[in-house]
């Protein structure tokens, strides 16, 4: 059974005069196992904060079903297994972080003793001890995002529904984050997350699915989209002119007076290679380049189309194309 599946999820609004109609979700299917770290990842406005609130019964779909451990989520019993963090969460800024989570408590019906206990672990767990008896107001953005962590933990949730839990977070509060996170299944239980933050996905979910434009694009194991997708080959080398070079007729850049060359993954390595050294050329490297989550993102964003990332550019500000192969 799955921890979460949705299936032909639509949602659409309506304009402030009920003319037109935004369709933005447009049939999100998805499924989360149990005990897997779950990334839904899509830039700004791409629909993974109504995914959401659709999860939640925050909105009500226009059509579609969500499903948590196979019953609809709608269900009392449902939504007494998740912990839900908001995207931008604010909360009475009157109250302590320890009242705060107190009140949380209670509306899980936990009683008062065990309570306590439980909320002085959580604050130690979210790394805002000593800041138990500080009013919410004085809290930065990033400890408001950890109590929100700690709020989401209070029923020891079996599914964690976190939107955007890194926004707001330093480098050392989204390390903490990761650890918290990566503890949590652990532990046996299932987190799902949403992000546009590549690099804390990469370091830690199991799947991902992609989200642009309302509808999901990919879906699959991280390691096996990143494992099957080099992009090209890197050959670094010096002691061999320009003009050498060119004759192999792969493209190359200058770094640090080291050429770097970029040839398409299918080309010939071992025949570049070669031809480097008949030409009295030193190897100094030779490595595959495989695709990172954010070149599979932005592959999907351009329809496939986008090759080498311009993040590896050649320092001309233009993206490298892969040569095919050289010849000796
Ligand atoms: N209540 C609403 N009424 C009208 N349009 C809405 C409403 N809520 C969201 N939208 C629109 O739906 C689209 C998707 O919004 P959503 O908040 O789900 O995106 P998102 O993927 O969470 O983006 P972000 O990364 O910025 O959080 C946006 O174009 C947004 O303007
Ligand atoms: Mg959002």
């Amino acid at each position: 059974m799955k921890a979460l599946e949705i299936k032909g999820l639509k949602k659409s609004f309506r304009s402030n005069f009920l003319i037109k109609k935004f369709h933005i979700l447009k049939g999100i299917d998805l499924e989360v196992e149990k005990g897997e770290i779950y990334g839904f990842l899509g830039p700004n406005g791409a629909g993974k904060t109504t995914t959401i609130k659709c999860i939640m019964g925050l909105l009500s779909p226009d059509a579609g079903e969500v499903l948590i451990d196979g019953e609809p989520a709608a269900t009392v019993k449902a939504r007494q297994r998740i912990g839900f963090l908001p995207e931008n969460p604010y909360f009475y800024d009157y109250l302590t972080a320890r009242e705060f989570l107190l009140f949380s408590a209670s509306l899980f019906n936990i009683p008062e003793k065990e309570a306590r206990d439980k909320v002085a672990a959580l604050i130690h767990r979210v790394g805002l001890s000593g800041h138990e008896d500080l009013k919410l107001r004085k809290f930065s953005k990033g400890m408001i995002q950890r109590l929100g962590l700690a709020q989401a933990l209070v029923n020891d949730p079996d599914l964690l529904i976190l939107d955007e839990p890194f926004s707001g977070l330093d480098p050392v509060g989204r390390k903490d984050l990761r650890t918290l996170i990566l503890s949590l299944r652990e532990q046996g239980k299932t987190v799902f997350f949403s992000s546009h933050i590549l690099q804390d996905m990469e370091l830690m979910v199991d799947r991902v699915g992609i989200i642009l434009d309302g509808a999901i694009r990919r879906q699959g194991r991280l390691s096996e989209m990143i494992a099957h997708s080099t992009q090209y080959h890197e050959v670094v080398c010096d002691r061999i002119s320009e003009k050498a070079l060119a004759r192999i007729q792969a493209n190359f850049a200058l770094r640090d007076g080291q050429f770097i060359l970029t040839l398409a993954s299918d080309a010939d390595v071992n025949l570049v290679v070669e031809s480097i050294i008949h030409n009295s050329g030193r190897i100094l490297a030779v490595h595959p380049v495989k695709m990172t989550l954010e070149d599979i993102f932005f592959s999907e964003m351009t329809g496939g189309s986008y090759g080498v990332p311009t993040s590896r550019s050649n320092g001309t500000g233009e993206p490298r194309r892969p040569a095919t192969g050289g010849k000796p």
